[in-house]
């Protein structure tokens, strides 16, 4: 017997967009191209993309000249806001580089400021710029300077009441426990100082934890999906988990339209959400689904950093 034909190249979304939706709902990570995929997204449909984009010209699977990263990335956003919820959001993790040739050569390229500045325009609006620090990051030689230890995180709502469950996201009070008593206590509220006027503090211990602020620190997890696909690029687990609980309503739609080994959704899924992702490359859509049977955690707890 003949064995089966394999497509060249992904197959095109259903002309349906619920059943488009469907589809990447029910496979958790769906071979395809988001192109042409996004567009057939129903509009309003969507309550969180968390994704990570290919970076700039960086690596092999993906060579986008920062020169041409906004006019690439433009019609993703477009397709993508128009199948948001109102309550939506489009969370980024996107990465500096250096650029190595051109005028800016040796110096940061400004694509990932020139792209935040071309959403703000298509309607998106830029509410937050977290900080993804990576304590464990590897020593490389990008000199005169010191190694890349964070990447940054954008967060785009789509309308004025985004969803936002900072309660999800709380950690852990740093003050003692005796002054958190102390504290429990007071009925003054407000002090004025000679500096001015104070803060009421009364009921800053009474929400169960502290806001975690925009600096997120989480390990990176060099080469965790060996097993599965080796995915070059992949994103800590935390990191999403962070964003999914704090951006997206228990079961709501979660996408990831650059998927690769499909952290996205596995972690959306795991914290009941219902998750999918589009992924490109065939290799990594298997690593991907062979995730999601397995759909236990593959790093180490979230480590959060507070702000000063
Ligand atoms: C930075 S990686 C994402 C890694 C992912 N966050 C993870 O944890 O594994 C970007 C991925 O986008 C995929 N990609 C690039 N263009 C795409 C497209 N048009 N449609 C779908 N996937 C695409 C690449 O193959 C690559 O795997």
């Amino acid at each position: 017997m003949a064995a089966p034909s394999v497509p060249a190249s992904p197959p095109a979304p259903r002309t349906q967009p619920d059943q488009a939706l469907g589809e990447l709902l029910r496979e958790g990570v769906t071979w395809g191209d988001s192109e042409a995929w996004l567009p057939a997204l129903p509009s309003g449909s969507v309550d969180l993309w968390f994704t990570s984009p290919p970076y700039a010209d960086a690596r092999a699977y993906s060579r986008i000249h920062p020169d041409r990263y906004v006019d690439w990335f433009r019609p993703y956003a477009a397709s993508m806001l128009a199948a948001t919820k109102d309550t939506g959001w489009l969370v980024l993790n996107i990465k500096n580089r250096v650029a190595a040739s051109g005028p800016f050569r040796g110096q940061r390229h400004p694509y990932v400021y020139e792209l935040v500045i071309e959403l703000q325009r298509q309607g998106w609006r830029w509410l937050e710029t977290y900080i993804w620090s990576k304590p464990n990051a590897v020593p490389g030689r990008f000199g005169p300077r010191t190694k890349d230890s964070f990447e940054y995180v954008y967060a785009f709502a789509k309308g004025p009441k985004p969803y936002f469950d900072l309660d999800a996201i709380r950690v852990p009070y740093r003050t003692a426990p005796a002054e958190i008593a102390r504290r429990k206590l007071d009925k003054l509220g407000r002090r004025n100082t000679d500096a001015g006027f104070g803060r009421d503090r009364t009921t800053t211990y009474l929400r169960g934890g502290a806001d975690p602020g925009n600096v997120v620190s989480v390990p990176q997890t060099y080469n965790q999906h060996n097993g599965a696909g080796g995915h070059t690029a992949a994103m800590p687990e935390a990191l999403a988990g962070f964003f999914v609980q704090a951006c997206s309503p228990g079961g709501g739609v979660v996408l990831d339209p650059f998927a690769g080994s499909g952290t996205t959704a596995v972690v959306a899924r795991r914290l009941g959400r219902r998750a999918g992702g589009l992924e490109i490359h065939r290799g990594f859509v298997d690593a991907a689904l062979e995730r999601l049977r397995a759909g236990e955690p593959d790093d180490v707890p979230i480590v959060i950093q507070l702000a000063h």
